[in-house]
């Protein structure tokens, strides 16, 4: 092969957050589950991974780069999603380019990935549900693959659990499946982004200095010493599934609020039932949960429903735009930035909602007045590192314009 041509894709893939968790494999190298998990895909604008694949025939291995850092590609789950893939990867003709690939030739040619998440990865945010999705639904299109968003999910899932519910956008049920080789452990939509678009979504990005226990691990420890989880996914879980797809379909906010919270609050029981026990949440955390629990009770219905991942941020999901501009003038007082950060890198996204709260500047933030509801009106200027405003969004897409390309056409190499 002398030519000397770059076939390249790029696609945009967004992150999820599971309000009935994910937490425990029965098979630890296919990634299967021990329960089914629920969650909402973000809106892409505000959090999201951005892949290029390419392909060409000078390229000698296959090599990947994140966020511009190259990365090994030993670890078995990328091997897992390449091998995945590539089995199913057909004929592609370009005339224009003069480009050729008959389906035999891709197990001799390498690929070239780069990608870029559009939030810190270091916040803890679900990078790698949205890298992996976007990685394999790349790859897919790069190699011309046939199959759908549902079965690429299942590819998804080998690289991360969690990543398989990022292929689709709305709310995503990942079905935890029955047969030994995996392949109805794959995600599935409940409903898509326009179902329910009244929601808003504020994550506060809770400053932490330790180290957390990867989520990999963590559910490793817990599937081995924890008797509370058979408890959850065998009895708890599968009554709470049908309950929280009835609650999404029906939009019907109380309910789905009480699940959520009561799901996110036997993750980390389960988690502090392991042995040795996992605090994924600290004393901020803490103090967000209970600022959410006055409010929704001193109003009788649920007005705001939270949930945490493996680390210390919430995730905190409000009914309308008017119950999230009243969340954020809460958050905002109990959690004001340190004196020399800018309003506008403490609340990211969707600043729309700072405005309809009534707040352009700091010292509308530091003129908040207490919640009623609450007593103890201290505040923790620092605890919060940022927040970002979002809401429920779509699923992957491929983005055809090259300009937004993380490898350059002619060398295949990061721009
Ligand atoms: C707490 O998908 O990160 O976010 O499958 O080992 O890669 P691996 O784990 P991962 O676990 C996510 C756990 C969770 C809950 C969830 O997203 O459902």
């Amino acid at each position: 092969m002398a030519e000397k041509w770059v076939r390249m894709v790029t696609a945009q893939t967004p992150t999820n957050i599971a309000v009935i968790k994910y937490w425990g494999k029965r098979d630890e190298t296919l990634i299967l589950p021990v329960n089914d998990s629920i969650s909402v895909t973000l809106d892409p604008s505000h959090l999201c991974t951005t892949t290029t694949v390419a392909v060409s025939p000078t390229f000698d291995q296959d090599r990947m780069w994140l966020n511009g850092k190259e990365i090994s590609l030993s670890g078995g789950r990328f091997q897992s999603c390449l091998r995945e893939i590539r089995a199913r990867a057909c004929d592609v003709e370009d005339k224009e380019k003069g480009i050729k690939i008959v389906k035999k030739d891709w197990d001799k040619l390498h690929v070239h990935m780069a990608s870029y998440n559009n939030f810190p990865t270091a916040a803890g945010l679900a990078s790698s549900a949205a890298g992996f999705a976007c990685l394999v639904f790349a790859l897919a299109k790069l190699m011309n693959a046939k199959e759908d968003n549902g079965e690429l999910s299942a590819i998804a899932r080998q690289g991360s659990g969690s990543a398989c519910r990022s292929l689709f956008g709305g709310f995503v049920k990942w079905n935890m499946g029955k047969v030994e080789d995996g392949s109805d452990s794959r995600a599935v939509q409940v409903v898509d982004d326009k179902h329910w678009d009244d929601l808003v979504i504020i994550i506060a990005v809770v400053s932490s200095r330790q180290k957390e226990t990867s989520s990999t691990t963590g559910m490793r420890e817990t599937v081995e010493t924890s008797l509370l989880l058979q408890h959850r996914a065998k009895e708890v879980v599968p009554k709470r599934i049908i309950k929280m797809e009835e609650a999404i379909k029906n939009r019907d906010f109380a309910s789905f609020a009480q699940l959520t919270c009561a799901d996110s609050n036997q993750f980390h029981a389960v988690c502090l039932d392991t042995s040795p026990p996992i605090f994924y949440m600290n004393d901020t955390s803490h103090r967000i949960i209970s600022c959410i629990e006055k409010w929704n009770c001193c109003e009788g219905t649920p007005q705001v429903a939270y949930t945490f991942d493996a680390g210390p941020n919430a995730v905190l999901i409000a009914q309308n735009r008017k119950t999230a501009a009243q969340l954020l003038q809460k958050l905002l007082f109990f959690f004001p930035p340190n004196s020399d950060t800018d309003l506008n890198s403490y609340v990211i996204g969707d600043k729309s909602i700072l405005k309809d709260a009534g707040i352009q500047e700091i010292k509308d933030v530091e003129a908040l007045p207490p919640p009623p509801e609450i007593k103890d009106a201290s505040r923790y200027k620092g605890d919060v590192s940022y927040f970002i405003c979002t809401r429920p969004g779509r699923g992957p897409v491929l983005l055809s314009d090259e300009s937004h390309a993380l490898l350059n056409p002619e060398t295949g190499l990061p721009k």
